[in-house]
């Protein structure tokens, strides 16, 4: 059942190319440019969106926060769900709230949706469960089709999230008329290489070189990831991965806040994740990477393919394949993914059962 591999966990993060081809498979649409979500709410009555979820769907939002906000120009805000249920949120039905699960029976974004409801909000789900409850309290629909996620920590349903969160952000742009036919054309071929670029993310070497880096930091008490951007959230993920799977404490911060606290925490023995890739803002994330080697901080960098500048001050490099800036989140979470992998196996650690966690939270 885990078709030859040792976990399930393994099995899912092998299986992001065919689940992502499933998640974007019949809505691209080359020849037109138009993104086809069969979706029935009208993408010009929205005056704001709510993004809510918990845990990696809520950073799956993160990333369609800014997605949407660059391609459709509408204002988003992202909340966690236990926080947005009891807040009294400012809704109405110029509002679009969509909520991202994967099991669609979290508690905490069912109750989330019904209050959005109460407040008279449109409703649109990004669900993995087929026929879950969530799928049913909704107004509409857009299932990621990643395929039944068994291991408590997700993999495949994030890649397959961020991916639909892309498809949504396509279809407000052109939609909304403030993504043209050229530059929508341009990220919609970008979107139908994720699944060659991820299959190529787990390249052998490549998984070999992520293996002998987490076995290298293993013995550390804490990490830090970095992301600037779009992969500001990807920083997130991959600390709540190595958290929830090797039990090392990690934190994430967006790169330009490390001067703001904590780089005080860095010092020898701190292993400092950055996300560094391919980037309008790539020069002031390589800062980064100095500042924390100026503190002996060790530097585990995620570059583009054949990027030797952002390399050139790291202690270790995770070369990812080289993605639009739009779609690198998918493709350089595959790193993290596995690097928390490794980390938590040569730790002797069941990854598909972590101490005290659940697959689905449904009691509050
Ligand atoms: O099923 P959901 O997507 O609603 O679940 C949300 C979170 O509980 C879930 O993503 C959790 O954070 C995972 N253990 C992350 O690996």
């Amino acid at each position: 059942e885990k078709g030859g591999f040792d976990t399930y966990m393994l099995k899912e993060i092998y299986e992001q190319p065919s689940a992502l081809t499933n998640t974007l498979m019949g809505r691209l649409h080359d020849d037109t440019g138009e993104v086809d979500l069969d979706i029935d709410l009208d993408p010009s009555s929205f005056k704001r969106i709510t993004i809510i979820a918990c845990g990696t769907a809520y950073y799956a939002g993160l990333v369609g926060e800014y997605l949407i906000e660059q391609l459709a120009r509408v204002p988003v805000e992202v909340d966690v769900a236990s926080e947005y249920r009891y807040r009294q949120p400012l809704v109405s039905e110029n509002t679009l709230v969509i909520a991202v699960s994967q099991s669609g029976e979290t508690i905490d974004t069912l109750e989330a949706i019904r209050e959005a409801k109460r407040f008279g909000a449109q409703t649109l789900g990004v669900i993995n469960a087929k026929g879950s409850s969530m799928t049913r309290e909704v107004d509409d629909v857009l299932y990621i089709h990643a395929g039944p996620e068994i291991g408590v920590a997700s993999t495949k349903a994030y890649t397959a999230q961020v991916s639909a969160m892309l498809m949504l952000a396509l279809w407000l742009g052109r939609a909304r008329g403030t993504l043209d036919a050229e530059k929508g054309a341009e990220l919609l071929r970008a979107a139908r290489e994720l699944p060659r670029l991820v299959e190529e993310s787990l390249q052998p070497e490549r998984v070999a070189n992520i293996e002998r880096i987490a076995d290298k930091y293993k013995r550390a008490r804490d990490y830090l990831f970095l992301g600037r951007g779009v992969n500001a959230p990807t920083a997130l993920e991959g600390a709540l991965k190595l958290k929830e799977i090797s039990y090392i404490h990690a934190e994430a911060y967006a790169a330009g806040e490390m001067k703001h606290g904590p780089i005080a925490l860095i010092d020898e023995n701190l292993p400092v994740v950055v996300v560094a890739t391919e980037s309008f803002l790539l020069e002031k994330t390589v800062s980064n990477i100095q500042e924390v080697k100026a503190r002996s901080g060790k530097v585990i960098a995620v570059v583009s393919d054949g990027d030797e500048e952002a390399a050139r001050y790291a202690d270790d490099v995770i070369y990812v394949p080289r993605a639009h800036e739009m779609v690198s989140p998918v493709v350089n979470v595959v790193a993290l993914q596995l690097l928390s992998y490794y980390t938590a196996t040569l730790l002797g650690r069941d990854v598909d059962k972590p101490r005290n966690l659940a697959k689905s939270v449904t009691v509050e």
